[in-house]
Formats: C-alpha cells, sequence, structure tokens
C-alpha cells in the first residue's frame, strides 16, 4: 500500500476514482480482522450516512499492538521526552505498550467501564494518555479526549454531553515553567457532571490534590496491579471509535464522531504514505508530530497511525520555547528524529526568536518535515525549509480537519512535488471540488471558490455525538450532495490546492479552531457587556488573533479594569486559547436594519482594510462605523 513514484501516485489516484471500493478493500487487505466485510462502502451524503468495511469484525488495538509483536515486541514505540531538559525520558517497547494498555483496560474493566461506554481523558503530554486511549478501544469504550488547556466549563460541558462515566486525569501537568492544576480543574468540572462515577487519577507531578473518596482512584494503586493481558474486545467496523469536541461556526462544541474501520485504514494509509517512513524492525527512522493528543492530529498521527503502522514516534510534554526557543532543535538532535511534523505558529515563533536558537543544532537526521493546522505562509515556508530541512528534506504541508480523521490533500514525501504554501495534490480516494457561493462547481484551473469533496473516504466523520442533524446541517446542507469543509481553496494552473483559510465563522488561532460565536457567548456571561462581536485578524505568529468588539453601559468607566476581567472570563469558560488579542469597546456595533450584526465591516477594521468597507449607507445607524474606526486598536 506504499507509493513509490509520482506514477504510481497517479495510477494509484486513479484507480481510487474508478474503483474506490475495489482499491479501499486492497488496503484494508493489509489488516488483520476476524471477520472480512461484507460490502466496502454504503454512502448517502444527503443523510448523510457513510459507512465503511460493513460488518467487519476486529479491533484496533490488536493491528497498533498485538499484531507487531511476534517481529517488533522490542521495537521501540515511543520516546517520551519530557518537558524538563534533565528529566529522565521514557522508552516504550511495543511489548511495553501492550502489557501497559491491557492493564490500564483491566483498570477501566474493574472501575465498571463498559464497551459503549464512553470515558473522558483530560491529560497531559505523558505515554499513560496514549495507553488510556488504547485502553478504551481496547474494551470497547468511546473514549473523548480533552485538550488539558480548556477550562472547567469546557471540559463540564463536554463530559455532559457524552455522558462520560469515568474521567482520566492526572494530578498536575508541566507546561514549560508552570505547574498546572489539571485534577483541581476535573474536580470543578465534574460538580456538575452526574454521569461521573469514578476518576482514575495519575500522579505525575506530586502537586497536592483533594481526593473524593467516593470517585477517586489513584492509577498508581491500581494500574500496576493489574493483569497485562486483556483479551481485545470485538468491535464492528461501524462502532464508535472515538468523540472529539469541535469548535463550529455557530453553538456550541459539537462531538465529531469516528468510527473504527474507515479510520484505522485511512489514518495508517496516509501515515504510510505521507510520510514515507521506513517502520521495518531494524529502522531507525523516528517520527515526531509536536501535536497535542488532546487535537485530531494528536490522535492520529501520534496515537493511531504511527503505531497502526508499526512505526517509532517521540512524545513530547513540554513546549517550543522552553527553557529556550531551541527546544525543538535539541529534542531533534538528541532522539535522531527523521521525520518532524509540527504547526505553522510553532515555526513562525521560533523564526521569530532568531536562527541564534537554531544554528548550535546539526539537525542532519531529518529526513522529511512537515506542517498541519493552518495555512502555511511562503515566508514561514521557506524558513522551515531552508532552515530546519537545510533545503534537503521535502515540507508536506498536510490539509485536513477534525472531521476528516486523516490527511486528505498533501504532497506524499520525497514522491510528489511540494509547492510553497500549497498542500498541493489530493491523497488516492480524495476527491476535490472547488464550488461558486450558489454550489455550482469551478472547474478548470487557476481558479479559487469554497472547497468540497464530492466522495466518501473511510475516515469520514460518522455524525455528531447525539444530534445527527447537526452533522446533516454543518457539512452536507449547505452545497447539496458535498461533504463542506468550511475552507476557501485556490486551484493553481497545475491544479495544485491551496488553502486559503475558513470561510465561515471559525478562527484559526496559533492552529487552534475556535468558534466566534463560543468566544462571543463567554464574552456576554460578564455582567457588564451589552453585547460583543468577534472576529479574526491577521497575527504575525499566531495566523490570526481574535478582536472583540464589547458594547458596555456608559456607567462603565473603567474599561481597563473591564478588559482585565472579560479575560478572566474567557479563560474561565474556554480556556486561555480563546482570550481576545484585542478588545475594542463600543457605543453601538454595525447592523443591518433587520438587526444582523455585519461582521464583514468589523472583520476590515479588525485588519486595518480601511478603504474597502464597502456600502454602509443600508445600516441601521452608519455613524458606528466612523466611531468604530476612530478607536481601532
Ligand atoms: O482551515 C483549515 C485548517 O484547520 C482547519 C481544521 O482544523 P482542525 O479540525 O482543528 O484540524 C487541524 C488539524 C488537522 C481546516 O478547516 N487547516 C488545517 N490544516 C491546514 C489548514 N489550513 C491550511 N493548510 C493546512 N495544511
Amino acid at each position: 500500500m506504499k507509493i513509490n513514484t509520482f506514477e504510481e501516485y497517479k495510477a494509484a489516484y486513479k484507480k481510487s476514482v474508478e474503483t474506490p471500493e475495489l482499491f479501499w478493500a486492497e488496503v484494508a487487505e493489509n489488516f488483520t480482522w476476524q471477520k472480512k466485510w461484507d460490502r466496502v462502502l454504503d454512502w448517502d451524503f444527503e443523510e448523510p450516512n457513510t459507512k465503511w468495511f460493513l460488518n467487519a469484525k476486529f479491533n484496533i488495538t490488536e493491528n497498533a499492538i498485538d499484531r507487531h509483536l511476534p517481529e517488533k515486541a522490542n521495537k521501540t514505540a515511543f520516546i517520551w521526552e519530557p518537558n524538563a531538559v534533565e528529566a529522565n525520558q521514557r522508552v516504550i517497547t511495543y511489548q511495553n505498550l501492550h502489557d501497559e494498555v491491557c492493564k490500564v483496560a483491566n483498570t477501566l474493566k474493574l472501575l465498571g467501564v463498559k464497551k459503549g461506554d464512553r470515558v473522558c481523558i483530560y491529560m497531559p503530554m505523558i505515554p499513560e494518555t496514549v495507553f488510556a486511549m488504547l485502553a478504551c478501544a481496547r474494551i470497547g469504550a468511546v473514549h473523548s479526549v480533552v485538550f488539558a488547556g480548556f477550562s472547567s466549563s469546557a471540559l463540564a460541558g463536554r463530559i455532559q454531553d457524552s455522558d462520560c462515566k469515568v474521567v482520566l486525569t492526572t494530578d498536575g501537568a508541566y507546561r514549560g515553567v508552570k505547574d498546572i492544576p489539571i485534577k483541581a480543574v476535573v474536580d470543578e468540572a465534574i460538580e456538575t457532571c452526574s454521569s461521573v462515577e469514578k476518576v482514575l487519577v495519575y500522579k505525575h507531578t506530586n502537586t497536592a490534590i483533594t481526593i473524593n473518596k467516593a470517585k477517586d482512584v489513584i492509577w498508581q494503586e491500581v494500574v500496576p496491579n493489574a493483569s497485562s493481558t486483556c483479551e481485545p474486545e470485538l468491535m464492528d467496523s461501524e462502532d464508535v471509535l472515538f468523540i472529539l469536541y469541535t469548535s463550529g461556526s455557530t453553538g456550541k462544541p459539537k462531538g465529531v464522531v469516528h468510527t473504527c474501520g474507515g479510520y484505522m485504514v485511512y489514518t495508517t494509509y496516509t501515515f504510510n504514505n505521507v510520510f514515507q517512513i521506513d517502520t521495518t524492525k531494524d529502522s531507525k527512522d523516528l517520527f515526531w508530530c509536536t501535536a497535542d493528543v488532546g487535537w485530531i492530529t494528536g490522535h492520529s498521527y501520534i496515537a493511531y497511525g504511527p503505531l497502526l503502522a508499526g512505526a517509532s514516534s517521540v512524545i513530547f510534554e513540554g513546549v517550543p520555547t522552553f527553557p529556550d526557543a531551541g527546544r525543538f532543535w535539541k529534542v531533534i538532535d538528541k532522539h535522531q528524529v527523521t521525520h518532524f511534523y509540527t504547526a505553522p505558529t510553532a515555526i513562525r515563533a521560533l523564526e521569530a526568536a532568531g536562527s541564534g536558537f537554531v544554528t548550535p543544532y546539526k539537525l542532519d537526521s531529518l529526513k522529511v518535515i512537515g506542517s498541519v493546522g493552518e495555512p502555511i505562509n511562503e515566508e514561514a515556508w521557506h524558513w522551515y525549509n531552508n532552515n530546519i530541512g537545510k533545503g534537503k528534506c521535502p515540507l508536506v504541508d498536510t490539509w485536513w480537519q477534525t472531521e476528516t480523521g486523516g490527511i486528505l490533500i498533501s504532497a506524499l514525501a520525497g514522491v510528489t512535488p511540494t509547492k510553497p504554501s500549497f498542500a498541493t495534490l489530493p491523497l488516492p480516494g480524495i476527491q476535490p471540488l472547488l464550488v461558486d457561493d450558489k454550489g455550482n462547481e469551478i472547474f478548470g484551473n487557476n481558479v479559487e471558490g469554497n472547497l468540497c469533496i464530492k466522495f466518501p473516504w473511510p475516515s469520514i466523520i460518522r455524525t455528531t455525538y447525539g444530534d445527527h442533524k447537526r452533522c446533516k446541517e454543518a457539512y452536507f446542507s449547505t452545497y447539496k450532495g458535498l461533504y463542506f469543509t468550511g475552507d476557501g481553496c485556490r486551484r493553481d494552473e497545475n491544479g495544485f490546492y491551496r488553502i486559503t483559510g475558513r470561510v465561515d465563522d471559525v478562527m484559526n488561532v496559533s492552529g487552534h479552531r475556535i468558534g466566534t460565536a463560543e468566544v462571543e457567548s463567554a464574552i456576554n456571561m460578564h455582567a457588564d457587556v451589552v453585547e460583543s462581536a468577534v472576529v479574526a485578524y491577521p497575527h504575525d505568529i499566531k495566523g490570526q488573533g481574535i478582536y472583540a468588539y464589547i458594547i458596555a453601559p456608559s456607567t462603565t468607566k473603567n474599561h481597563d479594569n473591564l478588559r482585565k476581567e472579560i479575560l478572566a472570563e474567557v479563560t474561565k469558560i474556554i480556556g486561555p486559547i480563546a482570550k481576545p488579542d484585542k478588545i475594542q469597546i463600543v457605543s453601538g456595533l454595525p447592523k443591518t436594519r433587520s438587526g444582523k450584526i455585519m461582521r464583514r465591516i468589523l472583520r476590515k477594521v479588525a485588519e486595518g482594510e480601511l478603504t474597502s468597507l464597502g456600502d454602509t449607507s443600508t445600516l441601521l445607524d452608519p455613524s458606528v462605523v466612523d466611531e468604530i474606526i476612530a478607536g481601532r486598536l
């Protein structure tokens, strides 16, 4: 299933479009199934209803762990690099991984977790977090990993939405100089979560914690005593593997649902082909994806893809700038990382820190470098390519989404061409198209439009947890019969795709997806906020920054105080990642006569594009625009 040449790519792509079922059946043959599928695909984008490998039975962990053991028991599955430079690294072989996952799986059973139950994982970047995910999969429980930077109220909302029975967490987390109390966040969250019966706490930082005797169980007191064998639960291909919450343009975050079979096949296929890693037993290839497992990138290219492929990879606990902005490069040299996958926001921040942080390191182990999460601007692309890849490593710009489960548009390293700031070509099985606002397909090259996909791939979103209608409305209703990505896109003269960014009310701040509506509702919780409107604006490091326009009562005199309180409110309700970069207090917002906020105008002002505001005469009160421009931050 590995593509080795551009010609092979073209042939694979052609086959995947002409005979998709045959194509994916051949890929799926490479896995261990207890029972093969009756049919490869059943789909309908109107419902939407997509099923892959129907009635096949298997367990994803058997494929990610057990099937490698005869050959690779002693191969490194993970090297864990801790936050502190002087702390000890850990090496976890495939055999260790098997034993640890089984122990956690048996512990979950002991805590009453059964097939189909939801388990929330709120943990930092330590190997135990991956053990926890795989342990759920081992026993057929559904994991819902919540990024450990979200606040207690954001965590509570996610636990409640999927009725999680058990929460897995740690006492604390290290991030750079910070020692963050994680368990305390869980304690506060579960006060409003009646579904939670037990909390399994891994002691990582030895931060003091409050123990609730009725619910809390200390990991180190039970997991080591559990058996290191646990029969994998037999799962149907379409049984739910996990839920991952992500922001949309409206309302609260949606629980994106992925199922076992298609996700396994697609993440492995894309991992192998995009990164071109040698996964043989004695290979020294070492993959490092710097994402947090709390996001889809961490799910697909830390926890599942690399293990399913039998590769070795790095899990890094820390941050790129601790103890200094050379940390990534230090870790690459230390472990001789060969394949490095990170986000443009990190690249831009490290570029800004100065090349003095790069030059002390050789970086000569690197073979492939990758980018994910947001558009990579040309300058950052070249800096990354020249200073890190030294001009000799293919740079794969991988475009995909939480909903797509795996990479959809990307070069295949060293196999297909790259082009600065272009994700380039669709992977086999992916049929992208551009449409105009009315949904008419835009044919030919050198064109721009809204990016849709017209045919399912194995790891496409199945539903949004507990609310299928929302899935239909968000992705399958804007353009009939198509999956709409929410992204704008250009196709160049050679048919290469360049993603230009979101065309909906979703922001991408440092590679984190945040809905404007979510931030507005958090801001509106403050008693002194009458109304607010949030838009994104270009930010040198973060890609996009958050600009909030706020109407406060005229009696509120201390605006600095109000700003501080609003930042605290957003941190409390969502988490620090959603804090606005700029808060402008205004006396009114530009609204149409029907009361709709004209976000286009607010966006232009935030971007500093004051000459192209368009017609403002139809506004209820055109004079607010002048005031907003005058007070622009
Ligand atoms: O706008 C696109 C942007 O990130 C969005 C998906 O965010 P999320 O679900 O959090 O997943 C991020 C990691 C896969 C997309 O709709 N995006 C992601 N990768 C790229 C990108 N934009 C441009 N180029 C990319 N390579």
